[in-house]
């Protein structure tokens, strides 16, 4: 099972993994395996269908979930503590946004450089789509101090923390791809290379002449960068919206 062709598949690829780690563990103990062996069993299973993911983050989720449960049975985690996690999973992350771009923060420095590249006038509108809890706002807060900061979030519990951490900006719940982004001197993303022909073709059809599109670590399919730029283990692509008007 080759996942990332198959990232359509996450998350269910995930409880996959763990149906089957699960399966080899109930397997084995049944057939009379003697201890370790159900549990090395449904390791080396987890383990081997976690390779199959190339995403890291992935890969690691799948390989250190398994263990975690064994580990969380063993303490007789009640039954409501395991539907609590659930409702709060729900609620950090809402079904349809499971198969767009997990939350992971921009570093705080990571835009430090931007202004240099894509100078902005003061009381210019910027757009983090998909803010997530707020790191890619105080990033752009650092790099342009006078413009009017927006957030747009498809978890209602990183809303709520993102507008707690960046009190000046206006967020909101919504779908960033369902957001018009016209009204932008710059929108900023950071989700996953898969969104980003969904990105180009609405930046083609919505930023106006003179606006800016920002990228972290994922490039625009097909088009060249303005400019890119390493941040540590990070890459900013910064596109104007010119080059395609
Ligand atoms: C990699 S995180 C980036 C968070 C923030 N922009 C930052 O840089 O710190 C991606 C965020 O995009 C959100 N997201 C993914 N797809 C979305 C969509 N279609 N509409 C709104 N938010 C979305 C996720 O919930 C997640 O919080």
């Amino acid at each position: 099972m080759s996942t990332e062709g198959g990232s359509r598949w996450w998350p269910a690829s995930a409880f996959g993994a763990w149906a089957l780690a699960w399966a080899a563990l109930q397997g084995a103990s049944r057939l009379g395996a003697p201890a370790p062996w159900p549990v090395l069993l449904s390791l080396a299973t987890v383990f081997a269908l976690a390779a199959c993911h190339r995403r890291p983050w992935r890969r690691w989720l799948v390989a250190l979930g398994w263990p975690a449960a064994l580990l969380l049975q063993t303490a007789a985690v009640p039954a409501w503590a395991w539907a609590g996690v659930g409702v709060g999973l729900v609620l950090l992350y809402p079904r349809r946004h499971w198969q767009d771009a997990p939350l992971y923060p921009t570093p705080l420095g990571a835009l430090d450089d931007l202004a240099r590249h894509a100078p902005l006038p003061s009381g210019a509108r910027v757009l983090d789509g998909g803010c997530g809890a707020g790191d890619g706002l105080l990033a752009l807060a650092r790099a342009y101090p006078g413009t009017v900061l927006e957030g747009v979030e498809g978890s209602r519990a990183l809303v709520w923390a993102c507008r707690w951490r960046c009190r000046s900006a206006r967020v909101w719940q919504g779908d960033l791809w369902r957001t018009d982004w016209r009204p932008y001197a710059l929108v900023y993303l950071f989700q996953r290379p898969e969104s980003m022909p969904q990105a180009l073709a609405k930046a083609q059809a919505e930023l106006a002449p003179g606006a800016w599109l920002v990228s972290l670590d994922f490039p625009l399919p097909g088009m060249e960068a303005t400019q890119s730029w390493a941040h540590g283990r990070h890459t900013v692509y910064l596109y104007a919206a010119d080059r395609w008007n």
